[in-house]
């Protein structure tokens, strides 16, 4: 029994191996749709989500299965102080498999410890969103044919946007990948992660404030929310929101061939007059979600 917390639980290979079945699925659909019968996934949110939740319920359902779940804390015992341990040692009776996503760091880790089934972290606080990556990964690959030999920018909230994080976590696992961290200096990526992965791999990256000044080298664009849920005060986050707003004019110098990408949901970083850019990904990646979640789910229950 296996679960998936962090992204480097999983090694480059199996990594691999989630890519290529996904784009099988994405070319045989049908062979596919009775591989999870009478399988149940749990959904537990204890904090909002749309892409996430529904694209887990999705890939579930096409893969024969079965959903139940919650959207909401309020709507859980937790509202009632049931610890995270205790809800999913339960549901570990009513479902196969465990989707959990939670506002404090480490909660998906804990559950995974309490439950007897898999338990996916579906995004914990700042940290940490495994399957974010996943999807990531799978758009980079169908976009640009490889993972390798990239220059990847994240723009935005590199602080608290946990996708960020896991996302250069399997990037760095990748030969000659170089990282621009582009953000306010309030928002700048967390030192933890510049040390233990960048630095630690003496891996190429800069760290700027300014976007135009890396763009013209990015193969990869990616653009993140400012995580207003997680700032202390609201005028702080009054102040940054407006950071980097993506409009054609700043794409002016970028490459012909360039990807953007978006975990979504986007506020207003990126111009809804770039939706129309073939170089615009975002959407595309969203529906990959679902596909690579399918493959994740038939692996973690050992589902050929
Ligand atoms: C992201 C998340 O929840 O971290 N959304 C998602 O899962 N697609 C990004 C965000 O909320 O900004």
């Amino acid at each position: 029994m296996r679960s998936l917390i962090d992204i480097q639980q999983l090694s480059v290979e199996e990594i691999d191996e989630l890519i290529a079945k996904a784009n099988d699925i994405i070319a045989h659909p049908e062979a596919y749709r009775e591989k999870c019968k009478y399988k149940k996934l749990a959904t537990l949110f204890f904090e909002p989500s749309t892409r996430t939740r529904l694209s887990f319920e999705a890939a579930m359902y096409e893969l024969g299965g079965q959903v139940l779940g919650f959207s909401e804390a309020q709507s859980s015992s937790a509202a009632k102080g049931e610890s995270v341990s205790d809800t999913v040692r339960v549901v570990s009776g009513y479902a196969d498999i465990i989707a959990m996503r939670h506002p404090k760091e480490g909660a998906p880790l804990v559950a995974s410890m309490a439950a007897t089934v898999p338990v996916i972290n579906a995004g914990d606080g700042g940290h940490l969103h495994p399957t974010q990556t996943l999807t990531d990964l799978l758009t980079i690959s169908r976009e640009k044919g490889r993972l390798d030999n990239l220059t990847i920018g994240f723009c935005g909230d590199l602080k608290f946007g946990r996708t960020v994080h896991s996302l250069i976590a399997a990037m760095a696992r990748y030969e000659n990948v170089k990282f621009a961290l582009i953000s306010p200096a309030e928002l700048k990526l967390p030192s933890y992660i510049k040390k233990e992965i960048l630095q630690e791999k003496k891996l190429e990256y800069i760290q700027t404030t300014d976007l135009s000044s890396v763009m013209p080298q990015l193969d990869i664009l990616y653009m993140t929310r400012v995580q207003r849920e997680r700032f202390f005060n609201e005028e702080d986050y009054l102040r940054l929101k407006d950071s980097y707003i993506l409009t054609p004019q700043k794409l002016e110098n970028a490459r012909s061939d360039l990807s953007i990408l978006h975990p979504l949901p986007r506020v207003n970083e990126i111009s809804t007059a770039i939706d129309s850019d073939p170089r615009a990904c975002y959407f595309k990646q969203a529906l990959y979600g679902k596909y690579i979640r399918m493959a994740l789910i038939m692996k973690l229950l050992e589902v050929e």
